[in-house]
């Protein structure tokens, strides 16, 4: 068995080869991945001073560095080679943030196990995905690449990614299947929560909404079964996350029994010194140790100074075992021991792209925000033009983190619509010209991909240049306008959106992505993506969520005063979490409500009252009206996504355990015994039936746990 093995192996293993194996060097840029494969780092893998590489990629190229650890170094000990493959690797799918707007979890896994068969084709064993930091700030650039603001969307998401990448939870001591690598969780913990959504500064977030908002979906992907996590660059309330031992020894692996490794982010042990928690790089590499991160990514600290700390102080030689145990039982696990080159497949590298499943995945991840007066879909025969230089914006279609994704096999919305008048609006009193001459216009506005992504972060969330210019020049020739967003994150333009009478959020959807957007335009598909977090009116309401706790003096509409309200702007986001419209319309049925044991049956019959088939999202929120602590207003706590024909009736049901209205409470996870209200609809703010039940005390688990 593996343990056998690695005891072995481990007692063979000199101190410095030990620490070789705790070491990630970058085998390239990301763009030009294996550039700095040199002959200098080759003599380093011989002497077994490597345990991984990251951007790297190539069954053939990884094949024969492979061959140099396992026949050329001592012991033989193969390599993990590790790369972002983020949402495609050759296929671009969608971004992330998009995927999690389907609100079906099929296809995020479905996607995820896409991605990771083109990255094991291409050698690849490891990819650093999924980020499933919740985010509440889109002033953050990194939202894009995660599932967005709600703890238990975001859970649900994290595990279907984990269970593409991986494969099923497979038995004890067997291999990946073939086509599946390693995911990483990222980034633990709080990345999300940064201070004014600027990416690396801080986050102070209370012991509450670190247990029930963060921490959940790095939970939920640890169950799935994820064989590694990364941690994060940022601090929580002034520990550093890559030297943080309460939170990653203590919570992940004590509490959570978590096994897998646990890597660091790009040079993080090193900026230890910038924090101010460390006088040394070996000071660094002692902290980064203790807190339990096994691998060094790409900041030789480890290698470079875990000597000298060990001199300092030899009860680190322990802590180097277990580290090494870890690293060395993720290699078998997979299968790198029995066959170092079982990932990696020339001829299947070079497979035709998936071009099917990636206009599949982009139409199901479009969500129609308005659609007034039926301005959608457009009728046939009708004069469209199509203004917007992002509609024909190959590479921002592609994303950031776009691995092997190519610009030129890219279908951009201008070029799926050749029979619209195209204008890149450079001159707003052009593009108005040709929006008079039309019978409805298309105009594509946001962001392009550079916008959004890591280091990333907006002040202004507002159109970029001088898209607000060309806006007003269209809008003001009269014809109907469906504004098509384009960008990896929400926008707060309410003003350029007014008196508009379509709005269609695109995000940036990969290879597909103008056939998808035309399938959705013409209506041979009903949109029914959902907004994973909300829209919101101006970038000063950040941040935002509708899971927020009630206060002594709401909200109100009527009062400007004592009323937890902006003065000057109208309550709530411009789109809520959850929304998204339909060609079609459903009608929900009062509720059933059924006690199990401990758990609540909640029974829905939803038709469709259309005249096409359309998919609906229905969405089942909870509320403890009542409890020792306030509680948020409603909590997203069940979804599905269902296809229905016209005039077709379901009965959707929900299993909602007790558990799931658990709090988290000096330490621990309790349940209140009262009332629960049940709210279920087509958004956090269009809620359809309303229902209530009573639960009794006891203890709590980790609530978006399924
Ligand atoms: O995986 C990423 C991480 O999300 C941000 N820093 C660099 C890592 C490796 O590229």
């Amino acid at each position: 068995d593996h343990a056998a093995r690695i005891r072995d192996l481990l007692s063979r293993m000199t101190l410095a080869e030990k620490i070789g194996q705790m070491n990630q060097i970058a085998g390239g840029r990301q763009r030009a991945l294996n550039s700095r494969l040199d002959a200098g780092m080759l003599d380093r893998v011989r002497r077994g001073e490597m345990g991984s590489f990251l951007h790297v990629a190539g069954a053939e190229a990884l094949r024969r560095l492979q061959k140099i650890a396992v026949e050329e170094s001592r012991l033989g000990i193969p390599l993990l080679f590790a790369m972002d493959v983020i949402h495609g690797y050759r296929t671009t799918l969608p971004v992330p943030l998009a995927l999690a707007a389907s609100w079906d979890t099929g296809l995020m896994e479905q996607a995820a196990a896409l991605a990771a068969s083109e990255a094991w084709a291409a050698g690849l064993h490891w990819t650093f995905t999924p980020m499933v930091d919740v985010a509440r700030d889109p002033r953050w650039g990194r939202v894009v690449e995660g599932a967005g603001e709600d703890a238990y969307l975001g859970s649900r998401m994290a595990e279907a990614q984990v269970r593409g990448i991986e494969g099923p939870v497979s038995a004890k001591d067997a291999p990946l299947a073939k086509g599946h690598v390693l995911s990483c969780t990222k980034h633990f913990v709080g990345y999300g929560a940064v201070a004014g959504g600027r990416d690396y500064d801080s986050a102070d977030v209370s012991e509450r909404t670190l247990h029930e908002v963060y921490l959940p979906p790095f939970h939920a992907a640890m169950r799935a079964g994820s064989g590694s996590f990364m941690t994060a660059f940022n601090d929580v309330a002034g520990v550093p996350m890559t030297a943080n031992e309460a939170l990653v020894r203590g919570e992940l692996r004590d509490r959570w029994g978590y096994q897998g490794l646990v890597v660091s982010d790009w040079n993080a042990i090193r900026e230890l010194i910038n924090h101010g928690v460390a006088a040394t790089p070996a000071e660094a590499a002692a902290l980064a140790l203790r807190a339990g991160v096994d691998m060094d990514m790409a900041s030789s600290t480890y290698a470079d100074h875990l000597p000298s700390a060990v001199a300092a102080d030899p009860s680190l030689v322990a802590l180097i075992d277990q580290a090494v145990t870890r690293i060395l039982t993720t290699k078998a696990r997979l299968g790198l021991f029995d066959d170092p080159y079982r990932f990696g497949d020339a001829a299947a590298e070079k497979a035709p792209l998936a071009r099917s499943k990636a206009r599949d995945a982009a139409a199901r991840s479009i969500v129609l925000l308005r659609n007034d007066g039926g301005v959608l879909p457009i009728r046939s025969g009708a004069k469209i033009a199509l203004i917007g230089a992002l509609a024909d914006d190959a590479a921002s279609a592609l994303g950031s983190w776009r691995a092997r994704g190519q610009v030129e096999d890219v279908v951009t919305l201008r070029r799926a619509l050749p029979q619209a008048t195209y204008d890149p609006g450079t001159d707003p009193e052009a593009a108005a010209k040709v929006a008079a001459a039309a019978d409805v216009v298309l105009l594509a506005i946001g962001e392009d991909y550079d916008l959004t992504g890591e280091a990333r972060s907006r002040s202004d969330l507002g159109l970029p240049g001088t898209q607000q210019a060309l806006v007003d020049a269209v809008r003001a020739a009269g014809k109907p306008v469906v504004a098509i967003l384009m960008g990896g994150r929400p926008l707060a333009i309410e003003r350029a959106l007014t008196g508009i009478p379509a709005v269609l959020e695109t995000w940036l959807l990969g290879l597909e992505s103008g056939p998808a957007i035309v399938e959705v335009l013409t209506g041979k598909v009903s949109p029914a993506g959902r907004l994973p977090i909300a829209m919101p009116r101006t970038t000063g309401q950040l941040p935002m969520s509708y899971a927020h706790v009630p206060t002594g003096r709401p909200a109100n509409p009527d009062l400007s005063v004592d009323s937890a309200r902006y003065h000057d702007l109208a309550i709530g986001p411009l789109f809520p979490f959850g929304h998204g419209l339909s060609y079609a319309r459903f009608s929900y049925a009062p509720l059933t409500i059924e006690r199990r044991g401990d758990a609540t049956i909640v029974g829905v019959a939803v038709t469709n009252d259309g005249s096409m088939v359309a998919d609906e999202v229905v969405q089942l929120y909870l509320r403890d009206p009542v409890a020792s602590v306030a509680r948020p207003v409603a909590e997203l706590r069940g979804f599905t996504r269902l296809t229905l024909r016209p005039g077709e009736r379901r009965v959707v049901r929900f299993t909602v355990s007790d558990a799931q209205v658990a709090l988290w409470k000096a330490g621990k996870w309790v349940m209140e015994p009262g009332v629960i209200e049940v709210m279920v609809g087509s958004s956090s703010a269009d809620i359809r039936a309303r229902g209530r039940y009573t639960v009794a005390a006891g203890e709590g688990t980790m609530p978006a746990a399924s």
